[in-house]
């Protein structure tokens, strides 16, 4: 039988897709306040579709009215359909097949939350920032939810898409009727079989096959396998209902799943075992890169006939041998296509190599609702109008000083546009900072290095100017005679002034990066990361960490994990500034768990020999210690080639510590690069 690969079309009933990479539906945050097509999701899409994928899904069309300004499509009224049509006939101008995911979000709908089974807030199987109390559906209202689907599959076709993809999957609506932890129900939508479990999809299945005639595809995305719960649906089950889904004239079974628990996995995939994984997930988080789904939709494709696709966490290159096994008939690739919108041109080319990767950092998954979602790896994500890197008509000397990821991006962007670039590092190599990030928290959730690796590469081919060991002075500027400075240094880390602050034990992160500088370089991060969970020369048993945001929690982790006694001392009373929220809460319960002690609100009047004394409260109290470690947020340094002629951009953490962050420096950098 022949190899599949990547580049054979296929034949979706009326339609055929010109290959196998297929974006999976997400959402964005990018639509309308009414929720109508913005010129954000039509450029976005557009990009996505000249990108070369075979296939679109536009995520979470509602069919019901969202809250005010939470930006997601809606198909509940023909009011939609012009600016639907403008945006599938820009997909399909690149010869890309488009369906339109319907959805009600069940009980994660707050303002309106549905579910086949009544739920009190103590029953519900995920925390309540996730999902609301419900009632559950009457027949009458499970009639009204069919017919808003029918009607929302009628308007899709309206507006030109090829079909559309009926949404059962995640902890959504639908799936309150598949999964046995929801359905509670007596009646035929009860989940005495799977017949039942099954039908209120199977009745809408073949409503909309009844309005939309043979010309209109439907997709069935369903749950495969689900996690973290007693009743969560296993492989077999999944297998059931996707043999019954198949016996309908359906044209595709899209696998996916969801976790349950504290800390709810909402796609699976995107589950973030950081800073250790929970209980219920060890004995499936090894499975990641070869894709926790992949079981379930392995047996779903055995046992039916219709294309079976899936992804989730997947590479190009595991994408690669799952066609190639005929495991899957189509790829699934969400965060990937968010990184690089070009990725499917470059794995149709074989360009492996110059894919960005998504580096899996939970940056796009932790928003809040209505604001539009970012990437750290791909800041034109979103803004795909504005910051295209198109050739310069006035091209400038550009001295860019700093080379971490601010300063590599800006100088790879600038040199692209046709600049000349000069790159100084002050160090010995490129990195800046992101070569500690990794050994602080390796990479095994958090795929730094490859986002480190690409722009060192791209750099190296595309800056022919690179001087490393070079501190810029105000001499050196007038030497060079750069038309544009670009700053990109990073922050300062000072230590505050208290008394014993130059006691011995006391380090702050410049000087814990000048001792790691040499074994980074002998070992590399990753291997640090490891190493020092056996041997860490000098760090003390009993660590007191001075400062309590990211730079803090991600230090007291590390430590933690390394057998040490950590204390946590913070002036202010919030913990976790610039964590995105889901980082924050699983390193908060992890610290908690641990018995990392947190003292809030709390001044450090005095270091001495053998403690830190300090006071809360106006209490004043002393705690134990042999190491004390300042990890407080970056400074700007103000000082800094500050009296030069010629204008001076500061990207990144020389821009402020609100900009220093990965995905805030590398946006800078973009942006600055593509207006210089
Ligand atoms: C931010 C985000 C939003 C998502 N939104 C949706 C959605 O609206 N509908 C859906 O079926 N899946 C949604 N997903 C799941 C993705 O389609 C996909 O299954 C998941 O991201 C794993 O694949 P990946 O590792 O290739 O990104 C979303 C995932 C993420 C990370």
């Amino acid at each position: 039988m022949k190899k599949i690969s990547y580049g054979d079309p296929l034949r979706l009933g009326p339609v055929t897709m010109k290959n196998r990479i297929i974006k999976s539906p997400q959402s964005t945050y990018f639509w309308a306040e009414d929720q109508s097509v913005s010129e954000q999701v039509l450029a976005h899409y557009q990009a996505l579709a000249a990108g070369g994928t075979g296939l679109i899904v536009i995520a979470a069309l509602q069919l019901f009215p969202c809250a005010h300004g939470r930006r997601e499509g809606g198909l509940y009224d023909d009011r939609f359909i012009p600016g639907m049509k403008r945006l599938t006939d820009a997909i399909h101008a690149h010869g890309c097949v488009v369906t339109a995911q319907l959805i009600h979000d069940g009980a994660s709908d707050l303002e309106r939350p549905r579910c086949s089974t009544a739920f009190t807030a103590d029953e519900l199987p995920c925390p309540t920032e996730f999902c609301s109390p419900c009632t559950g559906v009457s027949l009458a209202e499970i009639e009204e939810m069919k017919k808003a689907f029918v009607d929302g599959a009628i308007r899709a076709q309206k507006a030109g898409f090829d079909g559309v993809e009926v949404h059962t999957a995640n902890a959504y609506f639908l799936v309150s009727f598949l999964s046995r932890i929801w359905n509670r129900r007596t009646d035929q939508y009860g989940p005495q079989s799977m017949e039942n479990r099954t039908r209120l999809q199977r009745e809408i299945i073949r409503e909309i096959r009844r309005a939309c005639g043979e010309d209109f595809v439907i997709g069935v995305r369903m749950n495969g396998q689900e996690f973290g719960h007693e009743r969560a649906m296993t492989i077999e089950e999944g297998v059931e209902a996707a043999r019954l889904f198949d016996r309908e004239d359906i044209n595709y079974i899209s696998v996916t799943g969801y976790g349950y628990g504290a800390v709810p996995m909402q796609y699976v995939a995107d589950y973030w075992a950081y800073p250790e994984a929970d209980a219920d997930m060890r004995a499936y988080v090894g499975n990641f890169a070869s894709g926790l789904l992949i079981p379930a939709a392995a047996a779903i494709k055995k046992a039916v006939e219709h294309p079976v696709f899936a992804g989730g966490r997947l590479d190009a290159e595991r994408g690669e041998e799952l066609l190639a096994h005929d495991v899957l008939d189509g790829i699934l690739f969400g965060r990937p296509h968010w990184a690089d919108a070009e990725l499917a041109k470059k794995i149709l080319s074989g360009r492996y190599d110059s894919i960005v990767r998504c580096t899996r950092c939970a940056t796009c998954e932790d928003p809040q609702d209505g604001v539009p979602r970012r990437c750290r790896v791909n800041p034109a994500f979103g803004r795909e109008a504005v910051l295209t890197v198109t050739k310069t008509a006035s091209p400038k000397r550009v001295l860019v000083v700093g080379g971490g990821p601010a300063g590599m991006e800006v100088a790879r962007v600038a040199s692209l546009r046709g600049h000349a670039v000069t790159l100084c590092e002050s160090q010995g190599c490129l990195g800046g900072k992101l070569p500690l990030a990794i050994m602080v928290k390796g990479c095994r959730f958090d795929e730094v290095q490859s986002l480190l690796s690409r722009l060192e590469e791209q750099v190296r081919q595309q800056v022919s100017d690179i001087r490393l060991g070079t501190t810029v002075t105000e001499d050196f500027v007038n030497r060079e005679r750069p038309d544009v400075v670009v700053l990109a240094t990073g922050g300062q880390y000072r230590l505050p002034d208290i008394p014993g602050i130059d006691l011995p034990q006391v380090q702050g992160v410049r000087s814990l990066a000048g001792r790691a500088s040499l074994p980074l370089k002998l070992f590399g991060p990753a291997r640090l990361h490891t190493l020092s969970k056996y041997v860490m020369p000098g760090m003390g048993r009993r660590v007191v960490i001075i400062g309590g945001q990211i730079e803090a929690l991600q230090g007291a982790v590390f430590l933690g994990r390394r057998g040490r006694l950590v204390t946590l001392v913070e002036s202010g009373e919030r913990l976790g500034d610039r964590m995105p929220p889901r980082y924050l809460r699983r390193t908060l319960a992890w610290m908690q768990r641990t018995g990392v002690v947190v003292h809030t609100s709390t001044k450090v009047q005095q270091i001495v020999r053998d403690s830190v004394q300090c006071i809360k409260n106006g209490v004043a109290f002393s705690i134990s210690c042999d190491q004390v470690l300042v990890f407080m947020p970056p400074e700007v340094n103000g000082d800094l080639l500050s009296s030069l002629s010629v204008p001076v951009y500061r990207i990144g953490a020389a821009a402020g510590v609100g900009h220093s962050l990965m995905v805030h420096a590398i946006y800078d950098a973009r942006a600055l690069g593509c207006t210089l």
